[in-house]
């Protein structure tokens, strides 16, 4: 029978026979997948995991934080935290093409992941060697890169910002036959906080892909300010469990006339993008309560610098994609 206890002990085991006295890192992204796949690999082997956090600069407000002290408090793992903002951000400018920036993304990420791992072998040259990749992949996601279901190329998603895929690893992927709902039941058995374990899904390149335009350290301060009061509301207002998960994206690029106190204003919007699914491969547009969007909207253009226009988007998956980009 199907108990999380069962698939705990039973991963345990084969990871620990898998991996003998060598040792293994894991990328974490902030997610639940990875983070519960650490937390099950630091269960089998403990010290011989150590945990790598590439902090690129696009991530949320609060999320580096997170990583850094629950997940740690949690579990105990050693983690090494790698600031990598200078470096993404300057790769990164000038581009607005999506999957432009997804690529620099990944391929900056790569980099600093190699580096971070030459590092944990030069700070323990006598210990066994490196060998093992742990990697969060989840069945859902075997199944779509292995049963072509066509939806695959439509943006080169997966793994980027999660784990380099042209490293020379040996594979650990001890969630490989769960369901994301099983994956947070395990968390939750192993004892990661809920914060971790209850987060909706958020993409490997962060708000990098949700600035409608050049990605700059100004805008994601700004969309970072956005994107936190956007969702201290909607956990305030019990809807986080309503949503799968909402995007805030800032259009950058685009300006429109507003009027704030007396005087006249030429700003950006920012757009929600709340959105109901399954499994992400399709997805419909939530229907949130007027006075939750109407809260949002009056803090995010009073609080937020150069935003002057909140808009609601209300296409369903398809067609459009639950990301702008
Ligand atoms: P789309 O925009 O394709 O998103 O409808 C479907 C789900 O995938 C997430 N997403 C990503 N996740 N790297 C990721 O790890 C990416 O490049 C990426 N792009 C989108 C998105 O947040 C949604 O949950």
């Amino acid at each position: 029978t199907w108990t999380t206890g069962n698939v705990i002990e039973e991963q345990v085991t084969a990871i620990r026979e898998m991996v003998g006295d060598r040792r293994a890192i894991c990328g974490l992204s902030g997610g639940v997948d990875s983070a519960v796949a650490a937390a099950l690999v630091q269960k089998a082997i403990g010290k011989q995991l150590t945990c790598v956090y590439v902090d690129h600069g696009l991530m949320r407000k609060g999320e580096t934080e997170q990583v850094e002290k629950d997940f740690v408090a949690a579990t105990g793992v050693d983690l090494k935290v790698v600031d990598a903002e200078e470096r993404f951000l300057n790769a990164l400018a000038g581009v607005s093409d999506p999957e432009e920036k997804r690529k620099i993304i990944g391929r900056e990420f790569i980099r600093v992941f190699e580096q971070a791992q030459a590092e944990i072998v030069a700070e323990a040259p006598g210990d066994q060697p490196v060998e093992f990749l742990v990697q969060g992949t989840l069945y859902p996601d075997v199944v779509e890169s292995g049963g072509g279901t066509g939806t695959a190329n439509i943006k080169s998603h997966h793994n980027v910002g999660g784990l380099p895929e042209d490293l020379e690893f040996k594979l650990i992927e001890p969630l490989r036959q769960l369901f994301k709902d099983e994956v947070r039941m395990v968390g939750q058995e192993l004892g990661l906080p809920e914060e971790i374990v209850q987060r909706q899904p958020f993409p490997g390149p962060g708000l990098g892909i949700r600035i409608v335009g050049e990605v700059t350290k100004e805008r994601l301060d700004l969309l970072r300010e956005a994107d936190a009061i956007a969702r201290e509301e909607l956990t305030a207002a019990g809807q986080d469990s309503q949503i799968w998960q909402c995007p805030v994206v800032l259009l950058a690029d685009v300006r429109s006339v507003g009027v704030q106190g007396d005087g006249r204003t030429y700003g950006h919007p920012i757009v929600l993008r709340p959105v109901s699914s399954e499994d992400a491969m399709t997805a419909d547009w939530s229907r949130l309560p007027y006075e939750v969007l109407e809260r949002i909207s009056t803090r995010i253009t009073n609080e937020v610098r150069d935003v002057n226009r909140v808009v609601l988007d209300v296409t369903s998956k398809p067609p459009g994609t639950i990301e702008w980009e």
